[in-house]
């Protein structure tokens, strides 16, 4: 069932058009990746399913009482609150109860007798209110989701004004899956995240159990998470099943057949235009060589993208000069070791790098790649 449908959008930015007769479905519990190059939309379609823009023509239809959980790009936060306190934002009243039992405990410390008793009363219900509202598992999945994320324990406290960029984006994406959602649109929210939290993250979009659209540069994540690929390009987006290697491949296949087609197309019509040139004045062939003239300006006229060229891909080309010979070793380390103070971040560190070899460095945040 559609939860979302975008119907025949166009929108632009001032002389920019962005989107243009765009359709677009988004179904319930589907988990669907979304790729396209920079500039080309994406965000913008994420904003107008959430309705923080409108279209300025078509329209954005959204299933009765949809709850949509949204990780922008760049999150933004008013700085004031402790990150404890942003992942309480939706359940306040939990956060109030919390401060009152906290209270109650401290009040108690200094009564006896029947004020202490009555005290008692007041906290033990506070603590079954907290409890039925389910209190008790939010705290636990604040404090997993956390630190999945990587937001350690010293960090709860701290104002959202002194996390850094990277730790704020993270804070937002835990945020976001801490709220009941029917839908999660999750604008790049790797670009933060190390690859224990990437996969952690992947693992919680398995068993999550609304829709999902996943803006992200991850193959691998969309590999594992999608079932199906929104490519937006030229202007539109086209929905292709499977995850991202089945659209690579599909992808690759049909814009090789379709250029096959044009090709066919554009010989086609090569040669027809040649054999009328070649037998127009020749006695005996006109009569053929009009008729030809005649069926092939038909066809031109009743197909007028007969011979448009199927939509390139912008693919970005790089080039290196060549260089003159010379060794194929480009980096060669050996021995390499660094510290900060007491610190040991890597030691006896050896490996060359060749000309041409593409290596990857991994490891959780902290550990010393960008060193
Ligand atoms: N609020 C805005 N005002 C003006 N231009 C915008 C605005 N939002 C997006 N754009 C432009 O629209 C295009 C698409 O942007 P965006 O949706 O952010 O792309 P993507 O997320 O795919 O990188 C870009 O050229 C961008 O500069
Ligand atoms: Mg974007």
């Amino acid at each position: 069932m559609a939860i979302v449908v975008l119907q025949d959008i166009h929108k632009s930015f001032g002389p920019e058009v962005v989107l243009d007769r765009l359709d677009l479905q988004l179904h319930a519990g589907e988990k669907v990746g979304m790729v396209g190059a920079n500039g080309s939309g994406k965000t913008t379609i994420l904003n107008l399913i959430t309705g923080q823009i409108t279209p300025d023509i078509g329209r954005v239809i959204r299933q009765k009482g949809l709850r949509i959980g949204y990780l922008p790009q760049e999150a933004t936060f008013s700085g004031e609150r402790t990150v404890l306190e942003e992942m309480h934002a939706g359940v306040e009243h939990l956060l109030r109860l919390q401060q009152a039992i906290h209270d109650a405990s401290h009040e108690m410390e200094s009564l006896a007798g029947a004020e202490l008793q009555a005290k008692m009363r007041q906290y033990d219900r506070l603590c079954h209110e907290f409890e039925i509202a389910g209190g008790y598992e939010y705290e636990t999945r604040i404090q997993m989701t956390l630190a999945a994320i990587g937001l350690e324990p010293e960090l709860h406290h701290a104002k959202t004004s002194d996390l850094s960029g990277g730790q704020l984006s993270r804070m937002g994406l835990a945020q976001v899956l801490m709220l009941e959602t029917d839908l999660l649109l999750l604008d790049e929210p790797t670009n933060h995240l190390d690859l224990q939290a990437t996969e952690w993250l992947e693992r919680f979009l398995g068993n999550y159990r609304g829709g999902a659209v996943l803006i992200s540069h991850d193959r691998y994540l969309l590999d594992r998470v999608a079932c199906k690929i929104i490519e937006v390009e030229n202007r539109q987006a086209h929905v292709w099943s499977g995850n991202y290697s089945n659209y690579i491949q599909t992808r690759d296949t049909v814009r090789l057949q379709q250029q096959r087609e044009y090709t066919h197309r554009a010989e086609m019509i090569e040669r027809t235009r040649d054999f009328i040139a070649r037998n127009k004045d020749q006695e005996g062939m006109r009569g053929t060589a009009r008729g030809r003239k005649i069926r092939l300006k038909r066809l031109l006229k009743e197909n007028p993208d007969f011979l448009d060229k199927p939509v390139e891909q912008r693919t970005i080309r790089f080039s290196f000069a060549e260089t003159d010979g010379g060794s194929d070793l480009v980096i060669r380390c050996e021995a390499m070791g660094k510290s900060f103070g007491d610190l040991t971040l890597f030691e006896n560190l050896t490996f060359d790098v060749l000309r041409g070899e593409r290596l990857g460095i991994t490891g959780p945040n902290g550990t010393g790649k960008t060193t």
